[in-house]
């Protein structure tokens, strides 16, 4: 199955790295230096030209940034070729499918919301499909990205909620991770160690909740006993909201995500 990526920045390479049949991946981009640094490490075939990629690939994985995006399906869709159909994959965040459909027409389109952490092969990617795909499209779209992670389809109108929650979650993780590092060094920890035991606990944390199955309450009950040291910790997150600003902070990022791909509207 040849590959194309148009676009070939942070989100393509984190797929490159992990795919293993590297002879049948061409990755296109207007960086010439980005282009050598990707041929020279990961042996794939490297062009600026976007339509020759498309025209090489059965599968189109459409990298760049959203803005970048309508440049990109117009210059596609001038090459004579065009008319040959595929599978798009698109990963740019907010662009509706009703959008890349009617820039694509005759094509499979999929949408791809992959998070950051896929960076490291532990990402969470949902995808919703266009009405054209069948069954066989949607089980390549899945194999790419189950080497990035854990995968699940969703309908179109759940990809907003995805966003707030998986897409741009990891950030608000990340901050946790800096505050738990904040709070061991304001107690005289050195801040190297706080931050080894911060993300290790977050890290354990989530790895207990998969490999266990359990409810995260469940868990955290086992972990909290009566006039104990967490209960003291656990009732300043419930004075501060910690739980409602974490459901306000997905809400808000759902809502931005939905007013962005207005702009899209066919
Ligand atoms: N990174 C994430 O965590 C993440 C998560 C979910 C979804 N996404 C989505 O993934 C997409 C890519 O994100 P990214 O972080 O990988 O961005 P990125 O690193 O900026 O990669 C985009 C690449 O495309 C190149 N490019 C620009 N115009 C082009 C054109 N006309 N033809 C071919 N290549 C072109 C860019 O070059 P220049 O830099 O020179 O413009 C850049 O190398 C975005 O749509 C984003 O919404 C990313």
């Amino acid at each position: 199955m040849k590959i194309a990526f148009i676009g070939a920045g942070k989100m393509a390479e984190a797929l490159i790295a992990r795919l293993t049949d590297r002879k049948n991946i061409v990755a296109a981009d207007v960086s010439r230096a980005r282009l050598r640094f990707l041929s020279a490490k990961y042996k794939v075939k490297a062009l600026t030209d976007n339509r020759a990629a498309f025209a090489s690939a059965e599968v189109v994985i459409l990298a760049v940034k959203p803005q970048q995006l309508t440049g990109v399906l117009d210059e596609l869709n001038s090459n004579f070729e065009f008319r040959i159909s595929k599978l798009f994959i698109s990963i740019a965040a907010g662009i509706p499918l009703s959008y890349l459909q009617k820039k694509l027409p005759g094509h499979s389109v999929i949408r791809a919301m992959p998070n950051n952490p896929c960076l490291v092969g532990a990402g969470m990617t949902a995808l919703a499909k266009g009405g054209r795909v069948t069954g066989r499209e949607l089980r390549i779209a899945r194999k790419i990205f189950e080497q990035v992670g854990e995968v699940v389809t969703v309908p179109e109108k759940w990809l907003d909620a995805v966003t707030g929650l998986s897409g741009s979650g990891p950030a608000y993780v990340y901050q946790l991770i800096e505050a738990m590092t904040a709070g061991g060094a304001r107690l005289g920890l050195p801040r190297k160690l706080a931050a080894k035991l911060a993300v290790q606990t977050v890290f354990g944390a989530a790895a207990a909740v998969k490999a266990t199955g359990r409810e995260p309450a469940e868990l955290r009950a086992m972990v909290t006993s009566p006039g104990g040291t967490t209960i003291e910790g656990l009732n300043v997150l419930a004075r501060r909201r910690f739980s409602g600003a974490v459901i306000e902070a997905i809400a808000a990022a759902a809502k931005k995500s939905r007013a962005l791909a207005r702009q899209w509207a066919v």
